[in-house]
């Protein structure tokens, strides 16, 4: 039996998706373990230390959260932290396919940790952080979508950058 879970992303920046699934996840399991990819497949826009940074100030609510950057394979990951369950969200039917092919491949890697599915709440299955990001470079308001703090960075990063 399972008492650890980890929930890997991109976190680029982080939701109230994401948040909304951490506060379910915690429900789940003692302990759960937000981990940040510091060289994941996406060119991001904060750096792994500023990501992780967001993550622990959102997350600091919840006891039974901790937030870690990883590099390397997740599943070696996983195990170094003695969690067996890897969480991810799905929002819409496209993010099956790749969620499909990830879960397979992480149980070839390594059989003994699963991967379990968490449906996105009704409210968030629309946003992704990359479309936040287009929003926010056009000057709109984020409030419905990340926290106050995420979107100041959000704008502080995006007008340093202009
Ligand atoms: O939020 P994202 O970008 O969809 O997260 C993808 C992530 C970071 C979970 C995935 O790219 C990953 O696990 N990267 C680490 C490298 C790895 O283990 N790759 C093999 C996956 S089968």
């Amino acid at each position: 039996m399972s008492h650890n879970a980890i929930y890997p992303g991109s976190f680029d920046p982080i939701t109230y998706g994401h948040i909304d699934l951490i506060e379910r996840a915690s429900k789940l399991f003692e302990h759960i373990i937000v981990t940040v990819a510091e060289n994941g497949r996406k060119k991001c826009l904060f750096s792994a230390a500023e990501r992780l940074d967001m993550i622990t100030t959102v997350t600091q609510r919840f006891a039974n959260v901790s937030v870690m950057a990883f590099d390397g394979l997740l599943v070696d990951f996983a195990k170094s932290q003695q969690c067996e369950v890897i969480i991810r969200g799905i929002r819409t039917i496209s993010d099956f396919d790749f969620e499909f092919q990830m879960a397979g491949m992480n149980r070839h890697l390594t059989p003994e940790i699963e991967t379990l599915f968490m449906i996105t709440n009704n409210r968030y299955h629309a946003l992704s952080s990359s479309l936040l990001k287009e929003i926010a470079a056009r000057g709109k308001t984020l409030e419905q979508f990340v926290p106050p703090e995420i979107e100041r960075a959000l704008f502080n990063k995006l007008t340093a950058g202009a």
